[in-house]
């Protein structure tokens, strides 16, 4: 199982580490941009994930720069909590979502292509997508899909109604099962997009893996609470998967107009030769943004206590 990070050259090209800079990845999983920055200068990387499979990943890199890495298993919205006073960025990762180690292992239950029990918990606690389509009411489980999935409200009714019917018959325990139940309610043709098919299922197992992780909570919460860890000019860099996720950036950056200036005047994709290599980058959308304060420092006036 491997893991290759998307838009890896454009992101450090974006934050553009410098001797001595403070780079906060919010999102380490494999690792893989974490180690890019490393290597791109002598700079110091905190990487965050809630994921405790990501810990192994972690100590790896820890044992190759001690001085120069730390990590902590946590929820990025989570991240100005934790951090103390002392530690101030100059830069920010989010890379959203979720990394093909997550994907790859069907144990997980994030993927419709490998049987696995239906589960979806990135940090594996919590209320699990087994307990939501099987223990949700039909009218919950079609607001999910449609909000989540951005299903049509016809067709997210037409899948809750399915999920409602089979479980009648016996729980809905592994992701193949789902999958099926999804195809069949709505037909099994794939929508072809530019260089690749989208399954029918895709929407529902997004909106499943949304809900199940309040991965838009987390995101509004964690950029909400982002400049309380930041040093004036600090870069932030964002990468999308989805107009969910896009747009909860593009409404942070707006109501912040004094402050937050965009580094790029567009946004940046993938070249068709990296979607090639890795498909799913075909819907990664990278911003990429500069922090004024306009302040003088009004970060942790309690003396850093909130975060001991
Ligand atoms: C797309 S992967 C990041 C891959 C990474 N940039 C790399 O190159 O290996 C997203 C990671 O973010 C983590 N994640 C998602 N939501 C999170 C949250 N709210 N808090 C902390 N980590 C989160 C996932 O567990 C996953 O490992």
């Amino acid at each position: 199982m491997f893991h290759i990070p998307v838009l890896l050259t454009e992101t450090i090209g974006m934050l553009s580490p410098q001797k001595g800079d403070r780079i906060l990845d919010c999102t380490f999983g494999g690792g893989g941009h974490t180690k890019a920055l490393l290597e791109a200068a002598d700079c110091y990387v905190y990487g965050l994930d809630c994921d405790p499979d990501s810990t192994k990943r972690a100590e790896s890199i820890k044992g190759k720069y001690p001085d120069r890495f730390d990590f902590t298993l946590c929820k990025f919205s989570q991240a100005s909590e934790i951090l103390k006073e002392r530690d101030k960025f100059d830069a920010v990762l989010f890379d959203f979502g979720m990394s093909s180690f997550q994907v790859d292992d069907a144990s997980r239950g994030f993927s419709f292509s490998k049987e696995g029990r239906l589960d979806m918990r990135m940090s594996l606690e919590g209320l699990s997508a087994y307990d939501a389509a099987n223990s949700f009411s039909e009218e919950d489980i079609a607001a999910i899909i449609h909000s989540y999935g951005n299903e049509s409200i016809s067709r997210a009714k037409k899948i809750a109604s399915a999920i409602a019917e089979a479980r009648k018959l016996k729980a809905i325990e592994t992701t193949t099962e789902l999958r099926e139940i999804v195809r069949k309610a709505v037909g099994f043709s794939a929508v072809h997009k530019k260089y690749s098919k989208i399954d029918a299922a895709t929407k529902t197992f997004q909106a499943f893996r949304i809900f199940v992780n309040d991965e838009l909570t987390e995101i509004d919460s964690a950029l909400t609470k982002l400049s309380r860890i930041l040093n004036d000019n600090a870069k932030i860099a964002t990468i999308s998967f989805h107009a969910l996720e896009d747009g909860i950036v593009k409404n942070w950056a707006r109501a912040r107009k004094d402050c937050i200036s965009p580094i790029n005047k567009s946004v940046i994709k993938a070249s068709k030769e990296e979607i090639l290599e890795n498909p799913r980058s075909r819907s990664a959308i990278l911003r990429g943004f500069v922090y004024n304060k306009k302040e003088e420092d009004y970060s942790f006036k309690d003396g850093g206590k909130a975060a001991s």
